[in-house]
């Protein structure tokens, strides 16, 4: 056990770079991501907290002036990436993607506040990296939900994180493919394309970006012209959780918590508009189409770590998730296995997730403390016996996508060594 713990920490020291570290050691992934990144911070927190911040601090340098903190941050333009820093052609004082991704940031962040003890000098570095934090959830709330629903919306599949998820499968078919598309993708070229989006989806997730580019990345442009625009249930359930852990964390430094505690009230009342009391599911809103997805993806269940007051719903989504595998003997799957749209070995179309996993578990904690504790256990075990992969199968555990992956190296270090 003790020598995966420090693979764990060659894992993310050897894909660590200056200040900042890869997804990981292969090309699939040559340049810092957002979410990625927060995850890893948390891993580093364990053994050097100076990487932690550094890993925070450098993402945030990446922050556009209007407060969107990018998914992709491009150190390196010397790279094989497909889209590469002059797809995107945007970027602040790096070059950078023109969307951004989950803002776990926030959540992360105020776990490592909680169980380190910092110095003056150290308070004052993280209390510029709170108010920018700050900026970047004001940016979502302003930019993100124009009507003040309560709820934000992602404008690409990739914002989401479960960048190839089948919940994107419906809105994804009314996006029309920009005419004469051309470009090189890479990814599968470097991994099993049978693992990978297929080329349509590819030429959908192009077509996306290049209508967000012809509006220069304007926020105020965005919500409306993006040709895809879903309020989706995982991300919001993220943004609540963040909010909820900045407003403590402001506090904590002595700054103004008003506009974040108020979006926390509309959020919790109208996430509620989310949730099929037939079924006892969220589900996510297609706005651009004006529809319900109603697919069956493990991140439906995120709204558990958003922390709903609401003891009926909690129990009813606990006793949907115990369903959730049956059959399987590794979970979670990303898709619930009898539905049409699981594959087992695509990426976010069924494989097994350790983030995922991760944001249940911390999720159920205070819910269903028996069955946190089996999750947490089957998901270090899964790492123990398989590695520390990407992705895995629900059905045999085999490791798939990339190898030496940062966050499962970082997230099982919080699994074993978090004694809360
Ligand atoms: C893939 C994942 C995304 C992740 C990135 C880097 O694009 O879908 O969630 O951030 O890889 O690991």
């Amino acid at each position: 056990m003790t020598s995966i713990i420090k693979i764990a920490q060659k894992t993310l020291i050897g894909n660590r770079r200056k200040g900042y570290t890869l997804p990981t050691n292969n090309k699939l992934y040559p340049a810092q991501w957002n979410w990625d990144s927060a995850f890893i911070a948390l891993g580093y927190s364990y053994f050097n907290f100076n990487f932690a911040i550094k890993e925070i601090k450098t993402l945030l340098d990446g922050q556009w002036k209007d407060g969107m903190v990018p998914h992709i941050l491009f150190h390196d333009t010397n790279t094989n990436y497909y889209p590469n820093h002059t797809a995107w052609n945007c970027g602040n004082k790096i070059r950078s993607s023109g969307i951004t991704q989950p803002p776990v940031l926030a959540s992360i962040l105020k776990q490592i506040l909680d169980k380190n003890k910092i110095n003056k000098k150290q308070r004052l570095e993280i209390k510029k990296i709170v108010k920018k934090i700050k900026k970047f959830h004001e940016w979502f709330i302003k930019y993100r939900d124009p009507k003040k629903t309560g709820l934000v919306s992602i404008l690409h599949p990739w914002e989401s994180g479960y960048d190839n998820s089948p919940i994107w499968d419906e809105p994804m078919k009314k996006v029309v493919v920009e005419k004469n598309i051309k470009y090189k993708r890479a990814d599968n070229k470097l991994i099993n394309p049978d693992h990978r989006p297929l080329d349509i989806d590819y030429d959908r997730y192009v077509t996306i970006k290049n209508n967000l580019r012809k509006s220069n990345y304007n926020p105020k442009k965005l919500y409306k012209s993006s040709l895809f625009n879903v309020v989706d249930v995982g991300f919001n359930s993220i943004f609540l959780r963040a909010n909820k852990d900045l407003v403590s964390i402001l506090k904590n430094f002595n700054l103004d918590t008003l506009s974040i505690s108020k979006y926390i009230k509309i959020t919790e009342k109208n996430i509620l508009k989310l949730f099929d009391k037939k079924k006892g599911n969220f589900f996510s809103l297609d706005i651009k189409n004006k529809k319900k997805i109603e697919i069956p993806s493990i991140t439906n269940y995120f709204i558990l770590f958003a922390d709903l007051n609401n003891r009926q719903i909690n129990n009813k989504l606990i006793k949907n998730l115990k369903r959730h595998n049956k059959k399987e003997k590794y979970f979670f799957s990303s898709i619930k296995p009898n539905h049409k749209s699981f594959e087992e070995k695509r990426y976010w179309r069924g494989p097994v997730w350790i983030n995922c996993n991760w944001i249940i578990y911390k999720g159920l904690k205070n819910k269903d403390y028996l069955f946190s504790k089996k999750i947490k256990n089957l998901t270090i075990k899964l790492i123990e016996k398989k590695g520390i992969y990407e992705y895995y199968s629900c059905k045999n555990g085999k490791p798939m996508g990339a190898s030496n992956f940062s966050w499962s190296a970082a997230l099982y270090l919080d699994l074993i060594l978090n004694k809360n």
